[in-house]
């Protein structure tokens, strides 16, 4: 497993999501009530960057089609989205934000 250390936990406040690439994957970092969780930035649909839609709660909505995953698991959650996002390991140390690439 590859950690990546990605941004301090108090740049990133709970409710907001920013993309991150990390070896060429575009990930969407995501601090839902406090708790950081990754997924695919692109959705599963079309091309779109999920980061620049909107998150509420635990939901990730994209900004083109308006599909929605949940920003934990990256379960698509149906309708015009049917292909989960890949989830990404993240762990906060000392206030910092890490990302884990690869199994684990
Ligand atoms: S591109 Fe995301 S819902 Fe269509």
């Amino acid at each position: 497993v590859n950690w990546q250390r990605v941004t301090r936990e108090a740049d990133l406040p709970p409710g907001s999501v920013r993309r991150v690439v990390l070896d060429g994957i575009e990930i969407a970092l995501c601090n839902v009530g406090g708790e950081f969780y990754a997924v695919d930035d692109v959705c599963t649909h079309a091309y779109a960057s999920l980061s620049e839609g909107a998150l509420i709660g635990h939901e990730l909505e994209c900004p083109l089609h308006g599909g929605c995953f949940d920003a934990r698991t990256g379960a698509a959650q149906g309708g015009i989205v049917t292909e989960d996002l890949r989830r990404f390991a993240v762990r906060v140390e000392g206030g910092d934000v890490w990302i884990a690439l690869g199994d684990g």
